[in-house]
């Protein structure tokens, strides 16, 4: 079948779920594509320069595409004065020692799979994985982490409602009246670990300098936008090696290589496929003319494999050049937790290489791509696999 740029329905789960074969055919018939979600109108952009350009660009290209008191959502100086209360807690210095604390539970959780032979890479590995990082991350109690994970599909719903000025469904409406009980309970109480990111929020809290909405919109922010995403980079990581069988035993001998490996599962399959502005005045890109007030949506995907700056971009290849690519954002909203992201996949990698000699895709299974939520994830919702303990890692191999 041919494809066409009008095939590109950005909620089609199909689309969702493989939208690869289109990058190139929008950057190089429609690099400024004029589309709708969901009734809303809207331009897709899909070159790196043109996206490159409108994040350099918060004036013209404002995040107040919601109206959500979020860091997300919110603009200079706002955005700083609310990113300035927890940038100390996501350096790269400053999150090191979760190492400490990733690789214990990746250790636990890794063990059981490989004794059980056959697991899913999402509910059995990576998503239980980061719900627990996310919740030392906060200090949320870990006996109460579980319920977060729980509402975050339906707290996906609920911002994907609010973004389109729609009422959300009961459930969602539930499920986001239920995390900000949940949190201001815990901010209330006091129970939350003292040196936790949940601690931080709650001094500038009693300090009146965030409200209440503020306060459990920032909890959530830092939750959802810390376990799916890393839920996907580990995934995705994992689908990588069952396709390429060599890159485990290369992760054992050459340590940093599970470094350029992680960079280019970002390149090529990021978690977030695309991220949103909205024009404050009319403006020309690449000579489209777009109007004030335009919502205009960056596919960071495609930036990813833009021929203007990675020769064979369709290509994984781990040993290419470092380039910078744009899984992470770019400019003043780029991600607050990549640090810790890479942090954690690494870790999980280097728990997977030192316990698996080969990880494989189920015969007769297929992997479960994610969709619905927002539209912009992707990744596995199921990822089944089996697993080959290394010999010398002291388990029978199956
Ligand atoms: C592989 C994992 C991750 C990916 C691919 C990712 C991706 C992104 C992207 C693309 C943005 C920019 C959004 C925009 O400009 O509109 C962003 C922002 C953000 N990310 Fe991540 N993220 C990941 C992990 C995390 C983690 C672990 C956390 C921490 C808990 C986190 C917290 C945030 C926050 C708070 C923002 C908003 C920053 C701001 O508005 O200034 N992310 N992330």
């Amino acid at each position: 079948m041919t494809l066409s740029v009008a095939d590109f329905v950005l909620n089609d789960p199909r689309v969702q779920a493989d939208p690869y074969p289109f990058y190139p055919l929008l950057r190089e018939e429609a690099p400024v594509l004029k589309s709708e979600l969901l009734g809303q109108p809207c331009y897709v952009l899909s070159r790196r320069k043109d996206i490159m350009a409108v994040l350099m660009d918060p004036k013209t290209f404002s995040s107040k595409t919601a109206p959500v008191a979020s860091l997300l959502f919110a603009d200079p100086p706002e955005h700083g004065r609310l990113r300035k209360m927890v940038a100390d807690k996501f350096t790269r210095l400053a999150v090191a020692p979760m190492a400490d604390v990733v690789g214990p539970a990746a250790e636990r959780m890794f063990t059981r799979c490989v004794e059980a032979g056959r697991f899913d890479g999402i509910d059995d590995f990576a998503s239980p994985l980061t719900v627990y990082m996310m919740g030392r991350l906060l200090g949320i109690p870990v006996e109460q982490v579980n319920n977060i994970r729980g509402w975050t599909h339906r707290l996906a719903e609920y911002a994907m409602a609010i973004r389109l000025g729609r009422t959300p469904s009961p459930q969602a409406q539930q499920a986001s009246n239920d995390i900000a009980s949940f949190f201001l309970g815990l901010v209330e109480t006091r129970s939350y670990a003292e040196d936790a990111t949940l601690a931080v929020l709650a001094e500038h809290f009693r300090a009146g300098e965030l409200d209440a909405n503020q306060l459990v919109r920032f909890a959530t922010l830092l939750f959802g936008a810390g376990h799916t995403t890393t839920t996907n980079l580990i995934g995705n990581c994992l689908y990588m090696l069952s396709q390429r069988p060599d890159d485990l035993r290369r992760m054992r001998e050459e340590p940093a290589f599970i470094e350029t490996f992680i960079e280019e599962v970002l390149r090529t399959r990021p978690s977030f496929h695309r991220i949103m502005r909205i024009t404050t005045r009319d403006v020309d890109i690449g000579g489209a003319q777009i109007p004030q007030g335009a919502i205009v949506r960056l596919l960071l995907a495609s930036a990813n494999r833009d021929p203007e700056t990675y020769t064979d971009g369709e290509v994984f290849d781990p040993d290419r050049p470092a380039r910078m690519h744009a899984a992470f954002g770019q400019g003043i909203h780029s991600c607050l937790g990549s640090w810790l992201a890479r942090l954690e996949g690494r870790t999980a990698l280097r728990v997977v290489s030192g316990m698996a000699a080969e990880i494989a895709r189920v015969p007769d299974t297929e992997p479960t791509p994610l969709t619905g939520g927002t539209f912009n994830e992707f990744g596995f919702e199921h990822l089944p696999l089996q697993v080959r303990a290394l010999a010398d890692h002291g388990r029978a191999t199956s």
